[in-house]
């Protein structure tokens, strides 16, 4: 089983925020659960570096395009170890190798038919580096989401005729209606497509910040073909020698941010249906991460509003997985929801400290104390047999539908479940009279293998904390088919373990 997972391609006119970290996360949280599951997994992230965006975003920092998008593409770069994700790859557009593959590929588009040279005149965001047709407008003719007025663009360029895609994207979303997910999205985007396709720019004449059109050079392709394309180029050259196309494509699930909707929904796969190429086999998008500003409304967090959380200064004060799992705790994936310090505090101390650390940290010490060490080598206990049935399957299949969230819910359900069992057991009370050491054993197995359990499947979520606490637990493994409750002996010797989510200094 091969599975290719991509996250947007991240523009490199501003620094990362958590709203990037996040959408990379996700992917990688999905990544490492199917290598949990032993499939073959590609994992591809990167950065958009050409089109106007860019370049007018060097031109207020007076310096090149070049300049600016080798600064932050190296920040992006940064972020990925930094937020502990695991991509296979990451791709910057502006490679030439990228570019090459663009070319061969929109040459095709073109030989194919499907693009012709027109005069385009229209409302045009350099923000969004998009053409906002004309229900797509704010207020006094400004872009919605920049909440900046735009401008007004006339200029001949070359044309992908995605008018004629309509009926072949309306027979997709109906053969295929978990194409784009949620469905509330898939809806978004055929009421688009049914709503009339106008052709598309393909080209700008204005900029040489791009990837220049084979066919005729003074134009560069209009930065969302190009940026869309690397979800297929990168394939060709992420390892040297080696073109791992065959083995990947078509992609299993493109991760976006809802922003980005109409080019993974409507351009994109009319592109890859002008070019021949298969389509990816699922979209999954997700809602926007919000903070509140000083008069209490929510916004998207964005550079140009100026109210990012700034993930660095969480993960230097609590770690980078408290982050990683607040964020898909905290709001449900695929909804907007809104974050905060006051929040983050909250589950960083109820959840995180006490309820997981906690019941970590006593599981081990009572090991310690009072079997020396070692987790009895006896049955687990059959209460918790079936509160822990079933579980791996259902993280499974939410994880299959990338419901990040649920999945962690119902591990967070046997968490809470493991920490009722510690009261109900009272293990130091058991330690008290020798005639109940029977029961003693038990509960302390029955505890050592549920947090095993429990931790094997936090994992993707959790990285770095799941290898402490198993390493303690001297249970490395993090393959699912050993993550059942009950699946694994006892008979380990437990090791210390600082805690694992501290008090903040
Ligand atoms: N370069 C384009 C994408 C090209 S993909 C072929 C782009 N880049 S971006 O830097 O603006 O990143 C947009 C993506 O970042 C969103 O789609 C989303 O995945 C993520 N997010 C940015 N802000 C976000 C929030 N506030 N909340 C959640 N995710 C957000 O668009």
């Amino acid at each position: 089983m091969a599975f290719y997972v991509t996250t947007p391609i991240y523009y490199v006119n501003a620094a990362p925020h958590l709203g990037h970290a996040y959408s990379t996360i996700a992917a990688d949280i999905l990544a490492r659960h199917h290598r949990q599951r032993g499939e073959e997994v590609f994992f591809l992230t990167g950065t958009d570096e050409h089109g106007e965006p860019v370049a007018q975003a060097a031109e207020r920092e007076g310096v090149s395009p070049r300049e600016l998008a080798d600064r932050n593409a190296e920040r992006f770069q940064a972020l990925m170890p930094r937020i502990n994700v695991s991509n296979d790859f990451f791709i910057r557009t502006s490679d030439p190798r990228h570019k090459a593959r663009v070319q061969d590929v929109m040459q095709r588009v073109h030989d194919n038919g499907h693009v012709y040279k027109g005069v385009y005149e229209g409302w045009y965001c350099p923000r969004c580096a998009d053409f906002k047709t004309d229900s797509e407008l704010g207020p006094g003719n400004t872009c919605p989401i920049h909440q900046i007025p735009l401008e007004r663009e006339r200029e001949e360029n070359w044309f992908f005729r995605l008018s004629t895609f309509q009926e072949p994207l309306e027979r997709l979303y109906a053969d295929r209606p978990e194409f784009v997910r949620p469905r509330s999205r898939a809806n978004e985007a055929l009421a688009f497509i049914r709503g009339g396709l106008q052709d598309v720019s393909l080209s700008r004449s204005k900029i040489s910040w791009g990837v220049e059109v084979p066919w005729d050079r003074e134009h560069v392709f209009y930065v969302w073909f190009d940026a869309l394309l690397n979800y297929y180029t990168a394939l060709s050259f992420a390892r040297d020698g080696q073109d791992l196309t065959e083995r990947f494509w078509p992609a299993t699930l493109h991760i976006i941010g809802k922003d980005i909707l109409k080019f993974h929904a409507v351009f994109w796969p009319a592109l890859l249906l002008a070019a021949d190429i298969d389509l990816p086999q699922q979209e999954l998008i997700h809602g926007y991460l919000l903070m509140r500003d000083a008069s209490g409304t929510e916004h998207k967090m964005s550079k140009s509003l100026g109210n990012v959380l700034d993930p660095f200064e969480v993960m230097d004060t609590f770690g980078t997985d408290a982050l990683r799992y607040y964020c898909f705790r905290e709001v449900s994936f695929g909804q907007d929801g809104g974050v905060s310090t006051a929040t983050f505090g909250e589950r960083y101390e109820t959840e995180l400290a006490n309820e997981y650390g906690n019941l970590a940290s006593r599981t081990l010490a009572m090991t310690r104390r009072y079997r020396d060490g070692v987790v009895p080598d006896v049955d687990v206990d059959p209460a918790l047999v079936t509160d822990f049935e079933g579980l791996v399957g259902e993280v499974c299949e939410l994880l299959d539908n990338a419901e990040v969230t649920q999945a962690l819910d119902r591990i967070w359900l046997r968490v809470r479940r493991l920490n009722r069992y510690v009261e109900e057991t009272a293990p130091w009370q058991l330690a008290k009279d020798g005639s109940r050491a029977a029961e003693l054993d038990v509960a302390l197995r029955s505890l050592a293998e549920g947090l095993r359990s429990v931790t094997v499947l936090l994992h993707p979520y959790m990285p770095e904390t799941a290898g402490k606490l198993l390493a303690a637990l001297a249970a490395e493994d993090v393959a699912m088919d050993g993550a059942a409750f009950g699946s694994r002996p006892g008979g380990a010797s437990v090791g210390a373990l600082e805690p694992l989510f501290p008090k903040p200094q």
